[in-house]
């Protein structure tokens, strides 16, 4: 890490803070993931609460633990790394005007694909269907005049979660907040460590996702690199493998998980970011993947929740991945048979690179040299 990062705190709510005799354990407050912190840990957490330098944070340590500075530096630049990894503070690596607005630009990226900016609208369909004749002063303000079920919506944004038993119908991407950090994170990396290859996505529904793939490629001037979207935009199949007994999430269950490629072209076009390079492979995977014509991918997302679209993902597209590339599993702990699909095809494979949690659900892993 260069001396000129910049290290920023990116909670709005930060995380908690538990005691267990001379350990700290921070929780995460949106996907509870839990980190336990040794005492030079809970020093250098302490420095991270305002936007500080890793040089900064180096200075910290030495001063409080007798320990060489570069070794110090070192412990520093690990820390710093998984707690961006985790999801609670963000590097901006060059301090410049353009990285502080390109910033700006992704946070507001996000907090729009997941409806972050007007979440009230996803809350008044429900009042009105609940009664028509709904009072304008409770739609007006419904946050207000429903405050628990507005915290909620707002925490599964965050997270990524059905509200009130459904997926959030309204916004581009059901994703979540946490998970969109993921992908920036990844793609960082990539674009950082010169990882050569596009990005996919299999499972796009509207595609929120996906615009956000592009959106980081356009942001980092990596325009030239694809972006693939592969669905049928016609909702999940009905399941046939045996594997997938009991998961029928097709069109007729779950309407909304069926999405027209008008719609999510539409939506790419709402953002600007439809372009030459976003490239849509339209239908069944088992039929579209095999013969796709990728070349190479330095992320590969597979967001399709079944064992058999999962593995035919993994199938087709696994080793068109670069060494230092990412394969990110939406799924991997919500759905059980997505969970087997993957590790009966790293088990196959040999893949020994550790699966990182994201949230309550997704999982990534880095492809070895
Ligand atoms: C959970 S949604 C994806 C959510 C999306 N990534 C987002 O950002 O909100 C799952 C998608 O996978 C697609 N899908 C699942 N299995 C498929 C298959 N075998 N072939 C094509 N599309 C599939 C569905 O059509 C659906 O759009």
């Amino acid at each position: 890490m260069p001396d000129f990062v910049r290290i920023v705190p990116t909670f709005a709510d930060p995380p908690k803070l538990l005691r267990d005799g001379d350990v700290s354990i921070l929780v995460h407050r949106d996907t509870g993931i839990e980190y336990r912190l040794n005492a030079t840990a809970a020093t250098m957490w302490d420095g991270l609460r305002e936007p500080t330098t890793v040089a900064a944070l180096t200075e910290r340590l030495t001063r409080q633990f007798d320990v060489p500075a570069d070794e110090c530096r070192a412990t520093v630049e690990q820390f710093v790394e998984r707690m961006c990894e985790l999801g609670f503070v963000d590097v901006d690596h060059d301090g410049s005007e353009s990285a502080a607005l390109r910033r700006r630009y992704l946070g507001l990226l996000k907090r729009a694909l997941v409806n972050l900016i007007y979440p009230e609208h996803e809350l008044r369909p429900d009042e009105l269907q609940a009664n028509v004749a709904a009072d304008d002063r409770v739609l007006r303000d419904i946050r207000y005049a429903r405050p628990d079920d507005f915290e909620t919506l707002v925490a599964c944004k965050r997270d990524g979660r059905n509200f009130r038993q459904r997926v959030t119908r309204f916004s581009h991407t059901m994703i979540g907040l946490r998970r969109l950090e993921n992908i920036e994170w990844c793609a960082g990396r990539i674009f950082a460590d010169g990882i050569q290859g596009d990005f996919a996505e299999a499972g796009v529904c509207q595609g929120g996702a996906a615009i956000f793939m592009r959106a980081l490629q356009v942001a980092y001037g990596q325009a030239e690199r694809r972006t693939w979207l592969a669905d049928s935009f016609q909702g999940l199949p009905i399941p046939t493998d045996p594997a997938d007994e009991g998961y029928d999430l097709s069109e007729a269950r779950q309407p909304w998980l069926a999405c027209d490629l008008r719609a999510v072209q539409d939506n790419f076009r709402t953002y600007e970011l439809l372009s030459e390079n976003v490239r849509f492979l339209t239908g069944w995977f088992s039929e579209t993947l095999p013969d796709a014509p990728i070349e190479q991918l330095a992320l590969l997302r597979i967001d399709a929740d079944l064992y058999e679209s999962t593995r035919d993902v993994l199938v087709s597209l696994y080793d068109k991945v670069s060494p230092g590339g990412f394969v990110i599993v939406d799924d991997y702990h919500a759905f059980k048979p997505c969970r087997l699909a993957v590790d009966e095809f790293r088990e196959a494979r040999g893949i020994d690179a550790p699966l990182t949690r994201v949230d309550w659900t997704a999982v990534y892993w880095r492809k070895r040299d």
